[in-house]
């Protein structure tokens, strides 16, 4: 319900925003040039360039045709930046920090938050229906945080600063926005699934969808689950079963109280339960009950969610035991297909069950 709650608190906040941006008379370039040792810099970064001058236009409205909100990096963050080159994209990267409306702290629930920002441009488009890159944006006691890039954590350090036209909150870091799954994976350390992905030639297929949800085991799932023991077209299986199409973020999975099935692009579905202690998939065994140790991690075309459970898509299934093969350390070579050619001919009988359900699978 978390976001149904968050717009009913930015409805009922609505009022109160409007009264007290109403009294401030900067445009928002105007309050981030005016916040010395603040965003100073960013509103230099802005006014430097002149591909930056449909921002500025933007951020420069008195707010009778639209309200803007900008997580507006500080100069620590924009002086790292200068550090990074003039290699990146940046007009994009600005964009990634802008919201459409006016979004106080108050009007984001406690947890997770997703947020469309104004980058939706043909180049990030994998989202289906020209959906927007989102943000998360997470909020508890100590205030408002935007985990991104994997492994990052940006921190509000100052909110609410109002202007004509909508609302700053100033960052402590430059955010990135997504990328392609396949490589968050790489990036998450999720090892295993990373080569199996590769060993099978099926980045492409996950990185080219449009909007899909994807439940990436860790590396500790597959201590107990052997992929080594498959042929390639069997771990497609088992990478299909753990694909859905459509984003489901955390709050889409927890807005339900009885348990959902979801049909997975294997074809076989999953269940979800959203219970006190956590979001937990069972597979259709009914065996394996995988748990999310960590939600919404965004991609440029959709969620990652990290289980610690593989799941397997065969009604008459156990997990197997670790038969000692994993994908990096076969006779001392990276190499998957190494290991999954010498392993093809060692099945457990699990592999029996597993193939009589593989199936075509229509990533
Ligand atoms: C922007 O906010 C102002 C109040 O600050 C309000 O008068 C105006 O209607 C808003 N504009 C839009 C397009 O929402
Ligand atoms: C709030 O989130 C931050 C960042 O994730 C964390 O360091 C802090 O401990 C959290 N505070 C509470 C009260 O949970
Ligand atoms: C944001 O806050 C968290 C916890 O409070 C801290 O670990 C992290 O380093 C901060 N991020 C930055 C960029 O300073
Ligand atoms: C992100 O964190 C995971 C888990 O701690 C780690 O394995 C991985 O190497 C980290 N990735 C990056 C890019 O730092
Ligand atoms: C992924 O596969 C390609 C060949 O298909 C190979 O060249 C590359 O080294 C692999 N990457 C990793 C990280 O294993
Ligand atoms: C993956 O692609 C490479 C290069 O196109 C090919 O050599 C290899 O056999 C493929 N592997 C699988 C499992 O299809
Ligand atoms: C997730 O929730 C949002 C907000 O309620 C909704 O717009 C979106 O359609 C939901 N996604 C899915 C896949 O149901
Ligand atoms: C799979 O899930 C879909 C969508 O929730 C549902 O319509 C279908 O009946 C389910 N199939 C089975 C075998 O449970
Ligand atoms: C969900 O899937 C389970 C197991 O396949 C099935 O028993 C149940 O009827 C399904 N429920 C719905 C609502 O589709
Ligand atoms: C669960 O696993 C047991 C073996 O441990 C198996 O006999 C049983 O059929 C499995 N249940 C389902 C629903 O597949
Ligand atoms: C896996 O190994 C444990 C002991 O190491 C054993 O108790 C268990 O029965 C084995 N499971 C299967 C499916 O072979
Ligand atoms: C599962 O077991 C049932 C009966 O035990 C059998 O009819 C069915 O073919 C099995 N399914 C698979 C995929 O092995």
């Amino acid at each position: 319900m978390q976001f149904k709650t968050a717009f009913a608190i930015l409805a009922s906040m609505a009022a109160s925003v409007i009264a007290q941006t109403n009294t401030n008379t900067s445009t928002i370039i105007d309050l981030l040039r005016t916040q010395t040792g603040q965003t100073d810099q960013f509103a230099t970064l802005l006014s430097g360039s002149p591909q930056y001058q449909n921002l500025i236009t933007k951020l420069s409205g008195n707010g009778s045709d639209a309200n803007y909100t900008v997580f507006a990096p500080n100069n620590a963050a924009i002086t790292k930046l200068g550090a990074v080159g003039q290699n990146v994209d940046l007009t994009n990267i600005i964009l990634y920090h802008i919201l459409n409306g006016s979004h106080p702290a108050s009007s984001f629930s406690s947890g997770i938050n997703i947020v469309s920002t104004l980058l939706n441009n043909g180049s990030y488009d994998f989202y289906s229906n020209n959906i927007a890159l989102p943000l998360v944006v997470s909020k508890n006691d100590t205030g408002l945080q935007i985990p991104y890039s994997t492994n990052e954590t940006a921190n509000v350090t100052q909110a609410d600063l109002k202007a004509m036209n909508g609302i700053v909150h100033i960052i402590d870091s430059v955010l990135s926005y997504p990328i392609s799954p396949s490589n968050t994976i790489k990036n998450l350390g999720l090892n295993q699934l990373y080569m199996a992905l590769n060993s099978t030639n099926s980045t492409g297929n996950i990185d080219t969808k449009k909007g899909v949800t994807i439940f990436a085991p860790n590396d500790k799932a597959f201590g107990q689950f052997s992929l080594a023991n498959l042929n390639a077209s069997q771990i497609q299986n088992v990478i299909g079963y753990h694909v859905v199409d459509g984003v489901y973020f955390s709050p889409n999975l927890t807005a339900f109280t009885s348990p959902m099935n979801l049909t997975t692009q294997q074809g076989k579905n999953i269940t979800v339960k959203n219970l006190n202690g956590g979001i937990e998939i069972t597979d259709v065994s009914g065996n394996e009950t995988a748990k999310i140790v960590r939600s919404d991690i965004l991609t440029n075309n959709g969620v990652i969610h990290i289980i610690d459970v593989v799941l397997i898509p065969s009604e008459n299934s156990t997990i197997p035991n670790n038969t000692s093969t994993n994908f990096t350390n076969t006779n001392g070579k990276g190499s998957a297909a190494n290991s999954l050619h010498g392993a093809e001919f060692s099945f457990a009988a699990f592999l029996i069950t597993v193939a009589a359900a593989v199936i075509t699978i229509a990533f």
